[in-house]
């Protein structure tokens, strides 16, 4: 078996590469994709590990290096492992844990400090990520609230509109200036948001709603929207009136349904949410874990490095990978 990286890929590779992909998740990152993101700064420079054998992929890890900021105000990036993936005819014959410590060689190479993933605690996957040294480092809590019906007519309280693609360059400043001396996931590369519109990974009518001013916008949200719920995992805003503008719009628009909220919202609204009586679950089942590229640690030294437990960290959805 060999470890390839992604431009190590014959032409002749492409087919199965896709059965790895797809057989994995039920999706196929397409040529045009890794060289958009790629061109943006997303990914490591070898872009990810490929297992190949016989001519054939038979697994695939994509590395992407978001932007990071250590507790001590220090900046770097960390290696983001996604989409590790071993085709389903080949499962248990050690594929992922060798691509997995392939890029841990490539990233110690390059100085990169630490490796981190999301994953799904009840998946078979955790266990190998542990087995590989990975630690539980944020537990995804969240919070909950069943929003009433009103009774009579509504009385619409928030002044917030849907975005328009035309605001997400400002977004994307906006996201900078509010996250400034936070640790964690900032700044991120520059017109991140108007890119993943531009991939269509965001539909800025659909999922983000914006507190405007003359002038600037003063705050935003990131949401799923679904008949039953609505979840906000992204809200970025200048000052506590912004952000209550911006919860007051969504509870707004989950009357008669769901509200959940996590990652940083929670975090930074948690005050507010309790006194609004929502219910918090302290640990969901979709976590971040994390290791030291160089040496295995415990979860707390981990967490300690990463500053994952500092009121300061931030993390939301468009920083997930
Ligand atoms: C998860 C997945 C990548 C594992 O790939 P794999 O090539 O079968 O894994 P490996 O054979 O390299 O296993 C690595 C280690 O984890 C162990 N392991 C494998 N499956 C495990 C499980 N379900 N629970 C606990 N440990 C497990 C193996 O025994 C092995 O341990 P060892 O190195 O001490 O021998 C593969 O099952 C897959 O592609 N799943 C679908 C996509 C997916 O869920 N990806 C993860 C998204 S976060």
């Amino acid at each position: 078996m060999r470890f390839l990286t992604y431009d190590e890929l014959q032409p002749s590779m492409e087919t199965t590469r896709a059965a790895t992909n797809i057989g994995s998740f039920g999706r196929f990152l397409t040529p045009r994709e890794i060289r958009s993101w790629r061109s943006h700064g997303a990914f490591a420079e070898y872009v990810g590990v490929f297992a190949v054998e016989r001519g054939e992929v038979v697994g695939q890890t994509f590395v992407s290096r978001p932007p990071y900021t250590y507790p001590d105000g220090s900046r770097g990036r960390i290696a983001g492992v996604a989409l590790v993936g071993s085709r389903p005819d080949r499962s248990g014959r050690g594929i992922a844990r060798q691509m997995i410590e392939e890029v841990h060689r490539r990233e110690r190479e390059e100085g990169i400090e630490h490796v981190a993933l999301w994953t799904n605690r009840s998946w078979g996957a955790h266990g190998v990520y542990e087995r590989l040294g990975y630690r539980d480092v944020f537990l995804n809590p969240f919070a909950v609230r069943a929003v009433p019906r009103p009774r009579g007519r509504a009385r619409r309280v928030s002044r917030t509109r849907a975005a328009r693609r035309t605001d997400l360059p400002a977004l994307d400043v906006l996201h900078s200036r509010a996250t400034r001396g936070r640790v964690g996931f900032t700044p991120r590369l520059p017109g991140t948001l108007a890119k993943q519109a531009a991939m269509d990974e965001l539909d800025a009518k659909k999922e983000l709603i914006v507190v405007p001013r003359v002038g600037r916008t003063r705050g935003y949200a990131r949401v799923e929207v679904d008949h039953d719920r609505i979840r906000c995992s992204e809200l970025l805003a200048e000052g506590p009136t912004a952000a209550r503008s911006l919860l007051d719009a969504l509870e707004e628009k989950a009357r008669g349904r769901v509200l959940a909220w996590n990652l940083s919202p929670l975090r930074d609204l948690r005050s507010e949410l309790e006194a609004r009586k929502y219910f918090l679950v302290r640990a969901g089942w979709y976590v971040f874990m994390a290791r030291s590229v160089r040496h295995e640690s415990s979860t707390a030294v981990v967490r300690g490095a990463l500053g994952v437990q500092d009121p300061r960290w931030t993390v939301h959805e468009t920083d997930r990978f």
